[in-house]
């Protein structure tokens, strides 16, 4: 099956997760990239009047407002009950590295607003030990070169991402040759140093279930089990 198979098949086990929230008067949350459009194209063509979305990024707020769905600001909708998107790499923890698409500061508050995060993928996305996929930091401009030389006294080779402004005006730094046995304590580590809005690592908050699509079915990891 191809990967964009996957995708879809992966956002249509999410919507059927997810269906029972959807009514006129909850809100949801909604992430970035092609796996989390496919959850928006699947929650479209439903034709489920929903209350509305937050967004994690303005490329999501586009898709939403194309479907005609409502886009919802979280200052005013408070906790969110569950949110939906794809992540980078996840490990059998389900801890996440998200940040692909440079969306991950706003991605990490949407989950840190929510009850349940469900993360769709397709298999590629599982590993044993996250950092294959370079850890994407989200910087403020005129720290890049501070940070950078931080990341690599913390064993990171970081590399500037050229070309990209975040959705908050910053720059993202992708942090190759990392590998991250202790998610938590590195996400802490990283938030830490001035200049660093946030960190691609989802380990203080991870994932509460997983889906992954893989050639013929679509697997369940959950937090709890
Ligand atoms: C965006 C993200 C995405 O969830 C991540 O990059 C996965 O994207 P895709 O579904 O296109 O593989 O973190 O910042």
């Amino acid at each position: 099956m191809s990967q964009d198979a996957k995708k879809r098949q992966v956002a249509e086990a999410a919507f059927e997760k997810v269906r029972h929230l959807l009514d006129s008067e909850t809100p949801i949350g909604i992430g970035t990239g092609s796996t989390a459009n496919c959850f928006i194209d699947v929650l479209a063509e439903s034709k489920i009047q929903v209350l509305g979305a937050v967004a994690s990024s303005k490329a999501t707020e586009e898709r939403l407002t194309h479907y005609g769905i409502e886009l919802l600001d979280l200052n005013a909708t408070g906790t969110l009950p569950v949110y939906v998107d794809g992540a980078d790499e996840a490990d059998p923890r389900l801890n996440l590295i998200k940040g692909g698409g440079a969306a991950l500061t706003r991605e990490k508050i949407i989950a840190e607003a929510s009850v349940q995060f469900i993360c769709i993928a397709d298999d590629s996305k599982r590993v044993d030990v996250l950092g294959k996929f370079p850890l994407p930091v989200e910087v403020i401009p005129m720290a890049r070169s501070l940070v950078g030389r931080a990341l690599v006294e913390l064993g990171g080779d970081p590399e500037y991402r050229q070309g990209v402004v975040t959705d908050n005006g910053n720059l993202i730094l992708d942090v190759h040759g990392m590998s991250i046995t202790d998610p938590k304590a590195l996400e802490l580590a990283i938030n830490q140093i001035p200049g660093v809005v946030t960190c691609g690592l989802f380990a203080k908050r991870p994932a509460d279930i997983l889906l992954l699509a893989s050639d013929n079915d679509i697997l369940e990891f959950s937090r709890d089990a």
